[in-house]
């Protein structure tokens, strides 16, 4: 058995649960009027709500021993101070220094990175600035009216999340479009609309050979030359931002056009810098600073504030209780905003690609869950179809809700009853329905004895069912800052409890590698005997079939 599960900590919360199991939200709420008060925790417009979990405050008290048995204040130092704690790929994590401020300072190998920061996001202004107000043009001389991001994972989630979450801030000349996947649908629809005159591609990725990427970047290039006739259009059509300058320039782009990155930034932390080059271009170089400065503070709050008003701190402990005490395998992140409609598709790799490993940092096969299968959707939509399960299904879906009090679009009643249905979501999660009002409602509606018992079962939702709510007063830039750099911590945090390395993903690779591998034989469209029957079928098949 591992160290962590044999801990004093790790036992007096497996005992604990055993009692609050028998408990229900109902009952907590009754015994305490000032339970709202007592669990809830602000922070610059945003109000943390976690009263609505199974736990009292002396399981919060255990699952703060927990935290502080990790050493989690030693592993803040080390990630703010620029050890390199992703020990697998020997290096930092610092995307805090991504936000800064100028004249901050931190570390890495004995040197201050924040002036570098700078440096490239006083040439991304410039960069962004120009493009906007038409002064860098195309080929032709057009100005450009839409921005091509090629970029998948991490070069791409956060920019799509993030250009879509600020659709309101954003520059109605400029129109943004996200290429990841292969597929040839994307890139050919997504061109299919486009003037390549005016058309600047984006070329993000870190390492610049990540096979999706480079494959649309090419074909996106031949479009371009095909269609502006020389191969003189590419660098005034192409931008790179990549930490591999070297292939970037291979591929065309200028070093004027090219914006570089570092290796202490993670893929999927990464949206904070030239990375984040498709959301200044939308949303211009104040707003996106301003982002800056919600994280920024986010950053701050993290490191300073003590650990049981701390809100990384608070959602990776609720996450952990319910994960590895309540054996809860799926967690919904629910934002009542549509424009936070790819949130929990950005939050699906934040959390799972970084704490989705079976080792700990030893090495060590872990015996505990390291986390739990991420997924959502804007509300109200979710509603009329997966939350069904949550209400009623055998399992336990913890959820996060995410909303605001001011919406960007004043219109009759819409915001008011977006709102009404978060909050009553929440309630009825907690709450559910008893038997007796169950049974009340139904006679209420007239049925008569016999119709009424075989529809009780029915009607009867069990409630106990646990969220927390993020309320912020408006999802501007700052929030969007704060509430990324939130769910950043909470991950650092459950990494930590959980001994895992957060900034790898080895996992990803065996995909790349295989698929490099059985690209030749689906090219050549010879007969395989190599791989196992299925595969061995399936290629067969498919070459067989293919003209
Ligand atoms: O999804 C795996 C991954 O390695 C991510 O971590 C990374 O963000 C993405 O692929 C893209 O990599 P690159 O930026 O090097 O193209």
């Amino acid at each position: 058995m591992s160290d962590l599960v044999q801990s004093p900590a790790w036992k007096a919360l497996a005992a604990h649960q055993a009692g609050i199991k028998k408990r229900s939200l109902r009952e907590l709420f009754c015994e305490d009027s000032k339970r709202f008060d007592k669990l809830s925790v602000q922070l610059d417009g945003l109000l943390l709500d976690y009263s609505k979990n199974l736990l009292t405050e002396e399981t919060l008290e255990l699952l703060l021993k927990l935290v502080r048995q990790s050493k989690l204040d030693d592993w803040t130092a080390k990630m703010f101070g620029g050890e390199k704690i992703n020990s697998s790929e020997h290096r930092a994590a610092l995307h805090m220094a991504l936000r800064a401020p100028r004249g901050a300072s931190m570390l890495v190998d004995g040197v201050d990175i924040v002036p570098e920061v700078h440096q490239v996001l006083d040439r991304v202004r410039h960069f962004s600035e120009a493009v906007r107000n038409g002064v860098l043009r195309g080929y032709t001389g057009k100005p450009f009216k839409d921005v091509v991001s090629i970029g998948i994972g991490g070069s791409a989630l956060g920019s799509l999340m993030v250009t879509e979450a600020l659709k309101p801030y954003g520059n109605l000349k400029l129109n943004a479009h996200f290429i990841s996947n292969v597929d040839a649908a994307n890139l050919t629809e997504t061109l299919k609309r486009l003037d390549p005159e005016s058309t600047l591609f984006i070329i993000s990725s870190k390492t610049f050979t990540t096979l999706e990427t480079l494959t649309n970047a090419r074909s996106a290039r031949d479009w371009l030359v095909a269609n502006l006739g020389s191969d003189g259009a590419i660098e005034k059509h192409f931008v790179a931002v990549s930490a591999n300058l070297v292939e970037a320039k291979k591929f065309g782009i200028s070093r004027e056009y090219t914006f570089e990155l570092w290796d202490w930034v993670g893929g999927r932390y990464s949206f904070w810098s030239a990375m984040g080059l498709s959301i200044v271009l939308y949303v211009g170089m104040d707003n996106f600073e301003r982002m800056l400065a919600g994280a920024h503070a986010m950053d701050n709050h993290f490191r300073e504030t003590p650990l049981e008003r701390n809100m990384p701190v608070i959602l990776g402990m609720i996450g952990i209780w319910y994960a590895n005490f309540f054996g809860a395998t799926t967690y919904a992140v629910l934002p009542y905003d549509d424009y936070l409609k790819y949130f929990p598709t950005y939050l699906q790799q934040l959390e799972m690609e970084s704490n989705g490993k079976c080792v700990d940092r030893n090495g060590q096969l872990v015996d505990y869950a390291t986390g739990m299968v991420l997924f959502g959707e804007a509300g109200t939509n979710g509603q009329h179809s997966f939350y069904q399960l949550i209400h009623q299904g055998t399992q336990m879906v913890p959820a996060d809700f995410i909303v605001s009090v001011d919406s960007h679009n004043a219109m009759g009643e819409h915001h008011a009853i977006l709102v009404a249905n978060c909050f009553a979501q929440a309630e009825a999660l907690m709450l559910g329905k008893t038997m007796e009002e169950a049974r009340a409602e139904l006679v209420a509606q007239g049925l008569d004895d016999g119709e009424l018992e075989l529809m009780l079962p029915h009607k009867v939702l069990p409630g106990n069912r646990p969220s927390n709510t993020l309320l912020f007063d408006q999802m501007d830039p700052y929030s969007m800052g704060m509430l990324v750099a939130l769910y950043e911590h909470k991950v650092f945090v459950q990494s930590v409890v959980w001994n895992v390395n957060p900034f790898d993903q080895w996992g990803v690779e065996l995909g790349k590698q295989l698929a490099n591998k059985l690209l030749p034989e689906i090219q050549e469209g010879r007969h395989v005997v190599v791989h196992d029957s299925s595969t061995n079928g399936l290629i067969n098949h498919f070459i067989e079939r293919s003209v």
